[in-house]
């Protein structure tokens, strides 16, 4: 028998040789082969994010709520997190601050557990209006609805901008956020949906007593494009260019480290959530080992591709992501500029 299968895998090596041949390289890492034996589970560290503990240092990025497929996706995303020992942000809950319809697309702690964090989500237009309206206890009774740890609020200026049905933001998001820190005694983490932002944003999102800066990069899914697919043709064509503007979360992690390097102890947040166009483990990996700050790296859309169907597809997924994530923090250092 061992002799079948190690002369069938010699007849592999000889058919496959050739299709093998090395067309690029990733020059990010030291590869070290020399130093460590292979990877165990424990090769990976884990992460504290809003007080509970993960055993990857990933996140799943806000998604979907309020639609037929919502309830599936977002059980099997949690029961992927439970799983792995990942955290979650719901989609934006604006449909559930007000009418319990579809709460139980949101409802998914039972799967999640109570040891991994999990965050509601809406748009700083609805906290703005929430503010304007005095009422922020919706906030509050959301939060205990969907037995979450806290509030991710998500800056879409040029989203909202773009599609036709858009809220106007009418403050700065900066000054709206403050204005909420003072006001109620939540977990608050902010983001961008996927153009991700400059370095004066950093400054002065740093300076706020927010449990994590989540990137939202430019370079995956991108919703200044996604809003311009939803408009006439004439409309898309011309503002299209504003689809293009945006940060990578490898250059956001530069300024994130700017910042901090700038701020000392004036930097009252120190953890970040890398999205945002992270295309696989090895971008993750090198995001959160350049990062001066406590971190973890998150993807949307690539969870949500695996999460539509059988929990199983979702499942594999994980499993080659912790295989992946093992063999980076076994032999991979990042080169330094
Ligand atoms: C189907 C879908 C729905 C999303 N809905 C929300 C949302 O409700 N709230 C939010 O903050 N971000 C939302 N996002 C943005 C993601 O959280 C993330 O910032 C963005 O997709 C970039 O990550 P990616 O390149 O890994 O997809 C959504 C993304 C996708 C793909």
């Amino acid at each position: 028998m061992e002799t079948n299968l190690t002369s069938q895998r010699k007849k592999d090596h000889i058919d496959l040789a050739f299709l093998s041949q090395t067309v690029e390289r990733d020059t990010r890492f030291y590869y070290e082969p020399f130093l460590s034996a292979h990877p165990l589970n424990e090769s990976i560290p884990k992460t504290v994010i809003a007080g509970k503990t993960l055993s990857m240092p990933l996140w799943i990025s806000s998604m979907t709520g309020g639609t037929e497929k919502a309830g599936i996706i977002n059980k099997n995303l949690a029961k992927a997190c439970r799983e792995f020992g990942m955290g979650i942000g719901l989609g934006s809950c604006r449909i559930i601050l007000t009418d319990n319809a579809y709460l139980g697309d949101f409802n998914i702690r039972k799967y999640l557990g109570d040891d991994l964090p999990l965050f509601a989500n809406l748009g700083i237009a609805q906290v703005e209006e929430l503010l304007e309206k005095n009422k922020l206890e919706l906030i509050g009774e959301l939060i205990r609805k969907v037995e979450a740890d806290g509030l991710i609020i998500h800056v879409n200026p040029l989203q909202e901008w773009l599609q036709p049905e858009g809220d106007l933001i009418r403050f700065s998001p900066i000054d709206t956020i403050k204005r909420l820190l003072d006001k109620v005694d939540v977990k608050i983490i902010v983001k961008e949906v996927g153009q991700g932002f400059g370095p004066r944003s950093f400054r002065e999102l740093f300076q706020l007593p927010v449990e994590a800066i989540e990137f939202g990069a430019h370079g995956g899914t991108n919703f200044s494009a996604l809003e311009l697919h939803r408009q006439e043709e004439q409309t898309k064509n011309q503002l299209e260019p504003l689809a293009m503007i945006g940060h990578s979360a490898t250059e956001m992690m530069d300024y994130a480290n700017q910042a901090l390097d700038e701020l000392g102890s004036r930097a009252l947040c120190r953890n970040i959530i890398a999205s945002g166009g992270v295309k696989n483990f090895l971008d993750g990996y090198y995001l959160i080992r350049t990062s001066k700050a406590n971190s973890v790296y998150a993807q949307a859309s690539a969870f949500l591709k695996h999460a539509t169907g059988e929990y199983e597809q979702l499942k594999t997924y994980c499993e080659l992501q912790r295989k992946g994530l093992q063999t980076c923090y076994q032999y991979l250092e990042i080169k330094t500029a």
